[in-house]
């Protein structure tokens, strides 16, 4: 898709299609108003007859409208004008960008002209480009008959004409993380046979040498000499040997301390040897939706240049039954020196990710987050909109909720008390690697706690927001969007 930014009133505008909004009670927007005009009340008789009320999400499309040059004009219901929002704005932009006629190749927009409290227009055009982006977002689907590509391939942003710059820049913004939340819906949505751990090692290193990542894919050999039992102990059921992949990207300060990601990245979980139901076992697919989202972040930020230190820690492996796998009652050894008694071998994403952060100490970190489609629990208590937050420093956490508020990819703070510690005593090892039903996200969260105790860390339960189940299976590429604003303002901060 290409955007630009251009200046002008609609109805001179060469287009295939015009798109300009109404307000609930048929009140038309500025550019709709100057269609209005030109085409001699068309719009306002169109609205009177009853076929359009402005009900946000409602859509209407004009053919050959008389007085205007664009072959069609877009009517967008944009709701009541007192309660409208960022939110809604963004509504309108998807239900528009979604009812363009089959025809359309290139449409213009009207609608960053609409005042929303606390934003501008860098943030406007930035998101117009994000959610246009992410309704256009096409299956790469492995079926005999290849997809048509859509027609649709250019959108014009209009803004006046002072506002250019930072429109432009908008757009910059709006792309890098579009290309991010692609990437990471894209590996998200592979079948498992194909998206393996070497698969994302691959990907890693195409990743960075697109652009200039330090990278590291360590294979079973090495991931041993670290002595990373617990890691190990989850891949040993599998026919596929384990990655750990270690992405450096260098372009802040030289002493300053790296923001450290981890991304749990199991390319299928049956659940092991305590097997998952079969009903919907496929999802699991998207068991590595964490590492997904690390590798779309570095796309996003080598996209921008963003003048930072940044570390993207993957540990990847299947979760399969085998003769060899790991079994209920198992103690494993974890690269800390805590021995773990493995309860349910499903609850394997804590026992590569725990590896993985006491790695991660190496790097002497300013923070470490972990990204995770870590638990069902998580799912039944929050549901699919916001992503569970766990962190052991507040302040690190409301960085995080706010970069969540700001990209529209929120987060919520959950409580990692001490009081649900005790939930994961065992009699034989140092710890149990689950804790019973009550709170299954929070004793989850616990245990990673008990290895990320030498820096400032947060953990995002994604296993409600990572991926979309029925009709509209699919990645979302969340929380990419949240991940890079964090990091941008960060970035912005240390200037
Ligand atoms: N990957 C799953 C979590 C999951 C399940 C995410 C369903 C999204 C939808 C994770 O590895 C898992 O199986 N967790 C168990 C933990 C339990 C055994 C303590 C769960 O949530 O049931
Ligand atoms: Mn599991
Ligand atoms: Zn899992």
């Amino acid at each position: 898709m290409e955007f630009s930014i251009k200046n002008g009133n609609p109805e001179k505008q060469r287009s295939d299609c015009l798109i300009v909004g109404v307000f609930e009670g048929r009140k038309l927007t500025d550019a709709a108003k100057n269609l209005d005009v030109a085409s001699n009340k068309a719009i306002s008789a169109v609205l009177k007859n009853g076929d359009m009320e402005g009900k946000l999400n409602s859509t209407l499309v004009l053919h050959q409208v008389a007085g205007i040059v664009a072959a069609r004009v877009l009517l967008v219901g944009l709701g009541k004008q007192a309660e409208f929002g960022e939110r809604h704005y963004r509504q309108a932009v998807r239900a528009a960008i979604k009812a363009l006629p089959k025809g359309v190749a290139s449409a213009s927009i009207f609608l960053t002209e609409l005042p929303i409290k606390k934003s501008d227009i860098h943030s406007k055009v930035a998101q117009l480009v994000e959610v246009a982006m992410d309704a256009t977002y096409q299956v790469n689907a492995i079926k005999a008959k290849k997809a048509e590509p859509k027609t649709l391939n250019k959108i014009a942003i209009y803004v006046a004409k002072p506002e250019n710059t930072q429109a432009e820049a908008g757009i910059k913004l709006g792309l890098a993380i579009s290309s991010g939340v692609c990437l990471a819906k894209d590996l998200g949505n592979l079948p498992p046979n194909i998206c393996t751990p070497t698969y994302l090692g691959e990907q890693a290193e195409k990743l960075a040498k697109q652009y200039g990542f330090k990278v590291e894919v360590l294979d079973k050999a090495e991931i041993e000499k670290l002595g990373m039992g617990s890691f190990l102990g989850v891949a040993q059921g599998s026919k596929q040997p384990p990655r750990l992949i270690v992405l450096q990207h260098q372009k802040g300060n030289k002493k300053q301390k790296p923001a450290v990601l981890v991304g749990k990245g199991i390319t299928f979980d049956t659940g092991g040897i305590s097997i998952k139901p079969g009903a919907d076992m496929d999802e699991m697919k998207y068991d590595m939706c964490g590492a997904a989202s690390v590798l779309g972040t570095f796309k996003s930020i080598g996209e921008m240049d963003l003048p930072m230190n940044v570390v993207g820690i993957i540990p990847t492996c299947e979760n399969m039954p085998d003769a060899g796998a790991i079994k209920p009652g198992d103690i494993l050894t974890s690269m800390s020196g805590q021995t773990i008694e493995v309860l349910n071998t499903d609850a394997e994403g804590r026992l590569i990710l725990c590896d993985a952060l006491t790695y991660a100490e190496r790097f002497e970190p300013s923070a470490v987050v972990d990204i995770a489609t870590l638990t069902g629990a998580c799912v039944i208590a929050l549901g699919h909109h916001p992503s569970g937050l766990f962190s052991n420093k507040d302040a690190l956490a409301k960085e995080l909720l706010e970069a969540g508020e700001v990209s529209h990819d929120r987060a919520w703070h959950m409580p990692l008390w001490e009081d649900y510690q005790q939930q994961l005593d065992s009699n034989f090892a140092d710890m149990a690697n689950i804790g019973g039903r009550a709170g299954g996200s929070i004793t989850a969260a616990c245990f990673l706690s008990r290895y990320t105790k030498k820096y400032d860390w947060a953990h995002l339960d994604i296993a409600g927001t990572a991926w979309k189940s029925g009709k509209e299976k699919g990645g979302t590429g969340r929380p990419v969007p949240l991940l890079t604003t964090f990091l941008v303002r960060r970035a912005a901060k240390a200037k």
